[in-house]
């Protein structure tokens, strides 16, 4: 009898212990160099994968996926340290905005009007500028809902902030899901009419961080064309096929595998760092992407609302970044799959608009889904 309560007891703590795992922890992270408190939420859901985000940037700091034998690793780049973050730092995890990638000569006209921004891309405008949403120090709180671990982040970006009009309201939520998903929700509205481009850059290598390059990964990108690039990575205009080119990623190819090849987009990429135009089924998430590892049988798949996706190779990263435990990042050492509008848009009438009125809330869902194969 007093066997059985024993028993009883003892398999009622197991399985709270294994329910109370998910959840949301919050530690403090660091202070930014104005003196701003930066918090760090580390997210676990019922299968005990975890991502770690923080409000600076609203950047994933880190990401533990388990392989096909059920051991974790951390998928993504980063820091230790918070401090890590404000040196040299490619936006490792970082939320991008106001405007994800790159707008030509930093200027654009909307409604009649040139607004200039920071040209911090040689004579171009990448990621928002001088000090964008990667900079930021977002407010969060926990947005957990029936057992489900999640965060949101909100801020406030002023009217005229990094030379964009409107005063923009951005929500961001981060969910956990217990079908292995980081989910991220993305919400905005304006006072005025401005341009917008969200995503979130980060580097996946998914043998685990720091554990060499991630040539022998292997892609499925969905998308029958992409948008070409000039020696400045903006885009020319054009809609071109992938067919019969490097960027074919139609049906599973390893990343490496024509990654040197003698083709101008390549060279103009130094790899692969382009835009794919995707092949959308139907409205709401349709797939994006699909890459696996094959020595950890780690799969990632992405799915997204967006219609592009920058496939961009870690072309820049050259052993000079000290991440994780002082592991070198070399180049090609991650990859990121950033879910977008085209680059350049503002200036591109041919391409989705990225216009955001007042009175209309811009929304957008990306997934990063997770499993094994054999
Ligand atoms: C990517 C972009 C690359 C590079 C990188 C940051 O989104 O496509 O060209 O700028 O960000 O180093």
């Amino acid at each position: 009898m007093i066997l059985r309560l024993l028993c009883t007891v003892g398999l009622g703590l197991i399985f709270l212990a294994m329910t109370q795992a998910a959840g949301v922890k919050k530690s403090a992270f660091g202070k930014t160099k104005a003196g701003e408190p930066v918090d760090l939420y580390v997210l676990t859901n019922a299968n005990g994968m975890e991502v770690a985000i923080t409000n600076y940037g609203g950047r994933v700091v880190s990401l533990k996926v388990p392989d096909r034998t059920g051991k974790f690793a951390d998928v993504v780049l980063g820091f230790d340290n918070f401090d890590g973050y404000l040196g040299n730092d490619p936006y490792f995890g970082a939320l991008v905005g106001r405007y994800a990638n790159r707008i030509a000569n930093g200027r654009f006209t909307l409604d009649g009007h040139e607004y200039h921004l920071a040209q911090n891309d040689g004579k171009n405008s990448l990621h928002g500028g001088l000090k964008g949403f990667d900079k930021r120090v977002w407010r969060a709180k926990d947005a957990s809902a029936n057992g489900v671990p999640a965060i949101q982040l909100a801020y406030l970006s002023a009217d005229g902030e990094e030379g964009y009009p409107g005063t923009l309201t951005v929500t961001v939520t981060y969910t956990l899901t217990a079908k292995n998903e980081l989910r991220i929700d993305y919400l905005a509205t304006t006072d005025k009419p401005t341009v917008l481009n969200l995503s979130n850059h980060s580097y996946f290598n998914l043998a685990g961080e720091g554990h060499g390059d991630i040539l022998s990964h292997l892609a499925t990108i969905y998308a029958d064309r992409f948008t070409p690039v000039d020696a400045t990575l903006i885009p020319t205009g054009e809609l071109a096929s992938v067919a019969g080119t490097p960027l074919d990623f139609r049906t599973e190819t390893a990343v490496g595998a024509h990654i040197n090849a003698d083709n101008e987009q390549i060279e103009l990429g130094r790899g692969y760092d382009h835009n794919f135009v995707l092949n959308r089924t139907g409205g709401g998430l349709y797939m994006a992407a699909r890459i696996v590892e094959p020595s950890s049988g780690r799969v990632m798949e992405v799915l997204t609302t967006q219609p592009g996706l920058q496939f961009y190779t870690g072309n820049f990263l050259d052993g000079t970044i000290h991440g994780k435990g002082g592991k070198v990042y070399g180049r090609r050492s991650a990859f990121c799959m950033e879910t977008q509008h085209f680059p350049d848009s503002p200036n591109k009438p041919q391409f989705p608009s990225v216009v955001l009125n007042p009175g209309r809330r811009f929304t957008s869902t990306t997934v990063y889904r997770f499993a094994t194969s054999n």
